[in-house]
């Protein structure tokens, strides 16, 4: 029998709703640049640019140079970036994604702010500084990434206190499946079934029910198609965001042979591990990630400054992350670290973002407005 096609949520961060509830999620080092995240708010999501290591781009300034200089670079690439998102989107929706372990963390807000993004998604730690680092700026709408409740409360209560600001929405990233770092102590708690979608989810639905704040609740990791999302919806979600999926589309800024990577990748290369800053990470089995996991790595020293907490800077652990990403971007498969989702297997080939937003959406039925070409 004929079975209704359910509707697709309509999804509303402070004043922006995009065509469709679907977020591109921030993927550094250049994975998400203004290309893809041009793309993506060009097709109706909300596009992001991940704010950290733009610099690694211009060839002129070396990952490992001097870090301040880096860092004012960055900068300005990042204001570029962003009218640049935003010429190729012709007025579709910019975020920029910010991780509050970056040194720098605080100037890429506030560069953002003033390089008119539309809305600030902060993870990597919590965000609890975000409203008086955006101040002036009322119309930029702030996203929290939260990976439990705890965490979220925590948010709400500090940033009601201190600032009389409530998020404009919540991101739950599971540690279970999301690629790039991880909301979650070690390697072990990064696969804890309390933090999977199904179970944060429909508790920080509850959680702002209760609070009688009507805002929305977007999942991320492990999203791939139209059924992840319907299943996200069903919990309580009023959106999705996804990294993996979009990483390896034509529009990615990263280089071919990282593409390549991903389409190469199986289900037994995806591994969980103990990235500079701290928290649990998820790569692909690449022959760093071998030497790193085999005590093989030649020593390094920490040029960059890039991390406010850093493993090698402190205690001569692991790698440099600013060169593992930087290698991995450019596609250097003998030094990179190539994050990726735990979907990474199911990326087949290399497709054209709208080739995916459209079949994301084909099952669902679409009002007026989401049908408008
Ligand atoms: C290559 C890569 C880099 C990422 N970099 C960042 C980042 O810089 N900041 C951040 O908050 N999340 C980062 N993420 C997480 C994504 O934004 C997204 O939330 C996550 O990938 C969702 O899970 P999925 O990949 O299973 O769709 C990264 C993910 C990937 C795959």
């Amino acid at each position: 029998m004929f079975k209704e096609k359910p509707k697709l949520p309509s999804l509303k961060i402070g004043e922006y709703e995009p065509k469709y509830p679907i977020i591109q999620g921030g993927m550094g080092v250049m994975v998400s640049g203004p290309k893809l995240a041009g793309a993506a708010a060009a097709a109706g999501c909300v596009g992001t640019i991940a704010s950290v290591g733009l610099a690694a781009s211009y060839p002129e300034f070396n990952a490992l140079g001097d870090s301040r200089e880096f860092d004012k670079e960055n900068n300005k690439i990042l204001a570029r970036f962003i009218k640049q998102a935003k010429e190729v989107s012709r007025g579709g929706i910019i975020a920029v994604n910010c991780m509050c372990a970056l040194s720098n963390y605080e100037d890429l807000v506030r560069t953002s702010c003033e390089a008119g993004a539309n809305i600030i998604i902060s993870g990597a730690g919590l965000p609890l500084k975000l409203p008086q680092l955006t101040e002036g700026f009322p119309k930029t709408a702030l996203v929290p990434i939260v990976s439990s409740v705890k965490a979220a409360a925590l948010i709400a209560t500090r940033w009601l206190k201190n600032y009389n600001r409530f998020p404009d929405a919540f991101i739950v990233e599971t540690p279970n499946t999301a690629g790039g770092h991880l909301g979650a102590r070690d390697e072990e708690q990064a696969l804890d079934p309390q933090l999977s979608l199904q179970e944060v989810v429909p508790a920080l639905v509850k959680y702002l029910k209760e609070l009688g704040r009507n805002i929305p609740v977007i999942s991320a990791g492990g999203i791939w198609n139209s059924g992840d999302m319907k299943e996200s919806f069903e919990m309580g979600a009023s959106g999705v965001q996804m990294g993996t999926r979009f990483a390896a589309t034509e529009e990615g800024d990263a280089s071919d042979r990282f593409k390549q990577a991903y389409v190469d990748a199986e289900e037994k290369d995806v591994v969980l591990i103990k990235s500079p800053c701290g928290l649990p990470g998820r790569a692909i089995m690449s022959p760093l990630i071998e030497r790193y996991l085999s005590g093989g790595l030649q020593k390094a020293i920490c040029r960059r400054l890039c991390l406010s907490h850093c493993l090698l800077r402190t205690h001569s652990e692991t790698f440099c992350i600013a060169e593992a990403l930087v290698s991995a971007y450019k596609g250097d498969w003998e030094n990179g670290l190539f994050f990726c989702g735990s979907n990474v297997f199911k990326v087949r080939s290399i497709q054209k973002l709208k080739e995916i937003v459209n079949e994301l959406i084909s099952d669902f039925s679409l009002t007026d407005l989401q049908s408008e070409v």
